[in-house]
Formats: structure tokens, C-alpha cells, sequence
């Protein structure tokens, strides 16, 4: 990319050559740092983020695992915060998809740009990013800036995502594993709670506002705002919006791919028990997530 210079573009490859890398199911390069594996792509604008990201002390971050309802979170977050600024009809949500709202760290600001210029965003700023906790900037994680944190049974999870990366074929040449192969990647994943907001989505945008320091007054609250909000960002009404049906978020990732099916349990459709039970016996010991997947 021209936008990166030359110095920190030597360090990098440098840095690569030292991290083990191997091809993902989908045809992907992906790179191993500090224990995650990621997408080859992603990692310059990982190491920009750590190195240049500046976190404040108003900033909110949504952290996720990919495919775990970072899209609704988001939604959910920008409406929360703006409320007093739009109306539910005259929000942008209905014209720009949320990843454009709520822009990701390392897959939006910095996938362009080393070491992009913030100064116009105004506080208190939102952002998003599928970085692990021990890799994520320093300066958020030394800050007192808030951080909500999504994840999402690892089965469904792993069928959102297997859906996802056919969907948006980010290696064109490249002919994907049939999904039982594909299913061992999952060995790499984890936790869950896209579930909990799927039971109760209002009590939840109540939970998320007070802690983002935005709670409801009496007159929302009996106004029925929280019935507004949770219509307006659910998965019916963001998916068929003409902003999501067509574009893309980045230039490579489809704005309709975000949104599918938003079910809890879609995994028992393509994997077999034997499949979960190996995901059981293996990879999360915790049983909160054993609980889960049964
Ligand atoms: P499925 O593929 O199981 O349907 P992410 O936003 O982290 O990429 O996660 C995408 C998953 O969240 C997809 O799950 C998608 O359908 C679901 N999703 C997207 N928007 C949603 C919404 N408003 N409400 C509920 N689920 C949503």
C-alpha cells in the first residue's frame, strides 16, 4: 500500500518472516502473532494499530470475534449515542451501513492508512476491532476508555463465518474446503454472548446504554424508545435496507454478507453432533460454553 512508508514496511517484513503463517480453508494467507492466527491482510494494519492508535479516555470500543453480532452491536451503539440528534426515522442507520458509523480499528481506519489523522472525529469517538485484548494498543488498554465485548457460541459462529468468506471469496483462485474440513479451524476460536442480547434485546440496550454512560430519562422510557431502537437495529429491518443489499465495506467485504440469519442454534443445520462433541472434548474446556454448545 503507497500510503505506508518505507521504514516501518521493512520492519514488518521482518517481523513476518519470523511468525509462522499456513493457507486457511478459504484459501487465505494467515499469520500467527502472539497466538492468534489472522489474516495476512489484516496484519499491517494490526501492527499500525498497536503502534500509532491513541486511545482516549471518552473513547468506546466495541471488541468482538468476528462473525458474533459486531454489525448489530454497532448498530445498536450509534443509534444509543445519537439519539438526541436523530430521529428513528431520519437516522442514519437507514442510510449507511453500521460499519461505516462505527468505523473498525485495524479493518477500516488503519487498512488504508499507517497512521491515519483522527483529529476530526468528535468525542466521544466510537470504534471497533476484532483484535485480541493482549495485542490490542497499549494506550486502550492502559486507558480508562470503556470496552464492550461481543462474542457468540463458537458453533454458530463458525457457521456464520464459513457462510461469510464463501459469500465474499477474498481469494478469487482459490477452491474452499467442504465445510467438514473447514470445520477444524475452529480449534482457534472462542466464548459467547450474542446469545443473551438474542433473549432479551431490550433488557440488554438498557445494560449497553448505562454503560456507555447514556441511560434512558422516564420520558424515553415510557415514549417506548427502547422498542424503537431495537426495531430499527434488528436484522429484518438493517438487512433490507437498499444501503445493505448492495456496496461493499472496504471495497471488499459485501455489506449484504454482514447480515444472514441471525439465528441461535444455526449450527445444528450443517454440523453433526459428533462434530459439536469434538469442540467439546477439545478446544473449550469452560463450561459456560459446553452449555452452550449443548
Ligand atoms: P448469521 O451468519 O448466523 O446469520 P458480525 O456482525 O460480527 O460480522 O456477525 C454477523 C452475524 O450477525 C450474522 O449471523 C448476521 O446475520 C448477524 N446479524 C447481523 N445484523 C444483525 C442484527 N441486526 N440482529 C441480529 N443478528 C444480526
Amino acid at each position: 500500500d503507497p500510503n505506508f512508508s518505507s521504514a516501518p514496511k521493512l520492519e514488518l517484513e521482518e517481523l513476518l518472516q519470523t511468525l509462522d503463517q499456513k493457507i486457511n480453508w478459504d484459501g487465505r494467507k494467515l499469520v500467527k502473532y502472539n497466538g492468534f492466527w489472522f489474516p495476512m491482510p489484516f496484519f499491517p494494519p494490526i501492527i499500525s494499530t498497536q503502534n500509532h492508535f491513541k486511545a482516549k479516555e471518552s473513547d468506546i470500543l466495541l471488541a468482538s470475534v468476528p462473525k458474533s453480532g459486531t454489525t448489530w452491536l454497532k448498530a445498536l451503539m450509534f443509534c444509543i449515542a445519537n439519539r438526541n440528534i436523530y430521529t428513528i426515522d431520519q437516522n442514519p442507520l437507514l442510510t449507511s451501513n453500521p460499519h461505516i458509523l462505527v468505523p473498525f480499528l485495524e479493518l477500516g481506519l488503519y487498512f488504508h492508512q499507517e497512521n491515519p489523522d483522527l483529529q476530526h472525529l468528535s468525542d466521544p469517538r466510537f470504534f471497533s476491532s476484532h483484535i485480541p485484548f493482549n495485542i490490542l494498543p497499549n494506550s486502550i488498554r492502559d486507558s480508562e476508555c470503556k470496552i464492550i465485548f461481543i462474542c457468540r457460541s463458537p458453533l454458530d459462529q463458525f457457521i456464520s463465518s464459513y457462510h461469510f468468506l464463501l459469500d465474499n471469496k477474498f481469494e478469487k483462485d482459490a477452491v474452499p474446503l467442504e465445510l467438514d474440513e473447514a470445520f477444524d479451524i475452529i480449534r482457534e476460536s472462542v466464548v459467547y454472548k450474542y446469545e443473551d442480547l438474542k433473549e432479551d434485546i431490550a433488557f440488554h440496550i438498557e445494560k449497553i446504554l448505562e454503560f456507555m454512560g447514556y441511560p434512558f430519562s422516564e420520558e424515553e422510557l415510557k415514549q417506548g424508545l427502547v422498542d424503537q431502537i431495537k426495531k430499527l437495529c434488528s436484522l429484518e429491518n438493517l438487512k433490507n435496507l437498499e444501503v445493505n443489499k448492495c456496496g461493499y465495506v472496504q471495497g471488499i467485504m459485501k455489506n449484504s454478507s454482514f447480515f444472514r440469519k441471525g439465528e441461535v442454534g444455526d449450527w445444528t443445520n450443517y454440523l453433526t453432533p459428533a462434530m459439536a462433541e469434538r469442540v467439546k472434548k477439545a478446544v473449550w474446556p469452560c463450561s459456560a460454553i459446553e452449555n452452550n454448545i449443548r
